[in-house]
């Protein structure tokens, strides 16, 4: 059997660079190796709204936009399914069977759910969905039997839960569901990118993320103002490089051959960086080379972007061909796993054969 890969997005908000790093830009080269025989990438709208219930039409307003932030990183239909969660009920079917599987105690050790809640004030008012959500991303990732999950770091904690209620569905009812692997950005760099504020979280209500759809001027603007070594205060001072945001930007994006582009006088950014550390490299050069290296990075992102804009309705449109494509095989493992349950009693001619047998005697 051929790998398959599945991964998705909360439509929350526009992508970003973290977005981009972490993940998108992977799925595309995965896409583009041809390795892969499915690809599925969903718009988790329906966990999107397990923290938003209070908020739906920003779920609602953000599906086109991480949907054009796709196709504009370079996500092609022809290859990859992109659909939308709750247009499959199926996946909702499932959840309620793998809920079984699984105890509150252990949703509560879930380390990326204990610190949303945090994050988030829960406290004692944690809905019911959101506490959940981890099996209903066990369901996103089994129903399309995906054998290789790409995503962030944050995410690890959500593949452990699968991986155990895959194990456990599989030893209770018999081998059905397949096992899946998380695929985590081999760049360390990339695994998670700080704010332009160098805070650790990027986010739209801190104001610190550079967006794909951010025109070249704001992404200059954002870039120029970004947070450096705060006691690297004159050129000649020596400066930090571990924990500066602009050298992790750099170690994200950065590539030798933007050496000789843009900054001909360094190697590699080895020897950028121990320019810095010495001293006598200045904040406003560095972030000059970063600017050229991002900008050459989104501008064939943010042009695509405005071809895709053109035509909205055939971005729904190639959504709904992709849900239907996807929910075909959301429906097949249900089937698999009813069967596997032995709940489908229409289909089951032997359960119905024996009973008749026992009561015609
Ligand atoms: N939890 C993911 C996020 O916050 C989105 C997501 C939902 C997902 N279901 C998934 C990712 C299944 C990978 C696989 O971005």
């Amino acid at each position: 059997m051929g790998k398959v890969i599945l991964t998705g997005d909360r439509p929350t908000g526009r992508l970003h660079i973290g977005h981009y790093v972490g993940s998108l830009r992977g799925r595309v080269e995965l896409q583009n190796s041809g390795e892969y025989e499915k690809i599925f990438i969903m718009i988790a709208d329906a966990q999107a709204l397990t923290d938003n219930a209070d908020n739906p039409e920003k779920v609602r307003r953000n599906i086109i936009e991480v949907a054009l932030d796709y196709l504009s990183a370079g996500l092609d239909p022809k290859v990859t399914t992109m659909f939308i969660q709750s247009q499959i009920p199926e996946l909702y079917e499932l959840t309620a069977y793998y809920m079984n599987l699984v105890t509150v105690s252990r949703l509560q050790r879930n380390p990326t759910v204990k610190s949303e809640i945090q994050m988030r004030n829960f406290e004692t008012s944690i809905p019911v969905g959101f506490f959940t959500y981890p099996i209903s991303q066990a369901t996103d990732i089994t129903a399309f039997k995906a054998t290789t999950v790409p995503v962030g770091e944050d995410q690890m904690p959500m593949l452990e839960q699968t991986r155990e209620i895959v194990h456990k569905f599989n030893s209770v009812y018999g081998e059905t569901l397949v096992m899946p692997e998380i695929l985590l950005p081999g760049n360390k760099a990339c695994l998670r990118l700080c704010g332009t504020d160098g805070k650790a979280k990027m986010s739209k209500s801190l104001n610190n993320c550079i967006y794909l759809s951010d025109s070249a001027d704001e992404v200059k603007k954002k870039i120029m103002s970004m947070f450096t070594d705060p006691n690297h205060l004159r050129v000649e001072d020596p400066g930090q490089v571990e924990g500066n945001p602009v050298f992790l930007y750099l170690d994200a994006f950065c590539k030798e051959e933007h050496f000789g582009r843009y900054l001909p006088e360094y190697a590699d950014l080895d020897e950028l960086k121990a320019h810095y550390s010495r001293g006598g490299l200045g904040d406003v050069k560095v972030k000059k080379f970063l600017n050229q290296i991002l900008q050459e990075e989104l501008e064939p992102i943010r042009k695509r972007r405005k071809e895709c804009e053109k035509d909205i309705p055939g971005v729904y449109a190639m959504l709904k061909e992709g849900t239907e494509k996807a929910r075909a095989v959301a429906a097949e493992t249900l089937a698999d796993v009813k069967r596997a349950m032995k709940i489908d009693y229409f289909e089951d001619a032997e359960l119905i054969g024996e009973q008749a047998r026992q009561y015609s005697c």
